[in-house]
């Protein structure tokens, strides 16, 4: 009997502690979407925060459930924030001029309303805020440390988009099949540098850290993204290909580091396709979690 109560009570805190609660008071919301949250118990001041984006057709709930992000996150004391899009297709919105400029009304300043509020109500840190998406939520990535480079310290995303690639000027957003995902939309660096300092005329970094990851037989958002992800981000931080590590951190990922690799680094994944999964250790230890 003793033991079966203290099953039970075990069980209850284990699902206490593993939920998403939605938040709706964080601000104007100007694109309509969601905010959802998970804060460990007896959250410390200046806990980190981790927004992770869910991809087209999902949901806060459906990514929170995809890997073992929340569980490792919390054990670091961060907090978890999950938009989740209303959106046609429940994409993000990565290529309107909304979304692309900073409070120009998008998603992008949703989400940047969703970090401000978890920073002012929980006391967080606002050197520690960090991003983790996978396919149009790496396309999101993106372009948040894009457009909002000053909120960002780094991001981990998965089978994603250089920013300012889906940029349709007067258009709906894109879907995955546009010239973009197939890889049509070729930069030099250089380019790709000037589209995100484009978006910030006056900031002078730092910039997002970012750690990217994209499958080799990816047909939807195809390999070349990676190659551009990489060029573009390569410029801004100015760091140039290094090395690779083969079979790290596991069979058939090859890690691709720029610099040092504390600002960029890239995994290609021999015969994955849509999508890579999502690595929190990897992202965590990368975040300096
Ligand atoms: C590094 O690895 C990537 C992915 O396998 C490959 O495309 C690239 O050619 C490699 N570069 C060098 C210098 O080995
Ligand atoms: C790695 O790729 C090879 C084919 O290129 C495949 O046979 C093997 O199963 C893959 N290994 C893993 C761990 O996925």
């Amino acid at each position: 009997m003793l033991l079966t109560n203290l099953i039970l009570k075990a069980l209850v805190i284990e699902c206490a502690n593993a939920a998403l609660t939605q938040v709706t008071n964080f601000g104007s919301n100007p694109a309509g979407i969601q905010m959802w949250v998970e804060v460990p118990t007896n959250v410390a001041p200046q806990a980190p925060i981790i927004v992770a984006l869910h991809g087209c057709h999902g949901s806060a709930q459906g990514y929170y459930k995809d890997n073992n992000l929340p569980t490792l996150a919390k054990q670091k004391g961060a907090i978890l924030v999950y938009p989740s899009s209303t959106h046609d297709l429940l994409c993000w919105d990565c290529g309107t001029k909304k979304s692309l400029t900073r409070d120009g009304g998008g998603d992008s300043q949703s989400i940047v309303q969703m970090v401000k509020y978890a920073l002012s109500k929980y006391s967080a840190d606002p050197s520690r805020i960090y991003i983790v998406g996978t396919s149009s939520g790496a396309m999101m990535g993106n372009v948040l440390a894009a457009v909002y480079p000053d909120i960002f310290a780094a991001a981990s995303v998965y089978s994603g988009v250089a920013a300012g690639c889906m940029a349709v000027p007067n258009g709906t957003p894109p879907n995955p099949y546009d010239p973009c995902a197939l890889g049509r939309i070729i930069k030099t660096s250089q380019e790709w540098g000037n589209v995100v300092r484009g978006y910030n005329p006056a900031f002078g970094g730092p910039w997002p850290r970012m750690q990217i990851w994209h499958g080799t037989s990816d047909d939807t958002v195809v390999y070349q993204s990676l190659v551009e992800e990489l060029k573009q981000w390569g410029n801004v931080h100015a760091v140039s290909f290094a090395k690779n590590t083969t079979n790290t951190p596991e069979n058939n990922y090859t890690r691709m580091t720029y610099g040092d690799g504390s600002k960029l680094t890239g995994y290609s994944v021999k015969g994955v396709g849509h999508t890579v999964p999502v690595h929190p250790t990897q992202a965590l230890s990368f975040f300096n979690l």
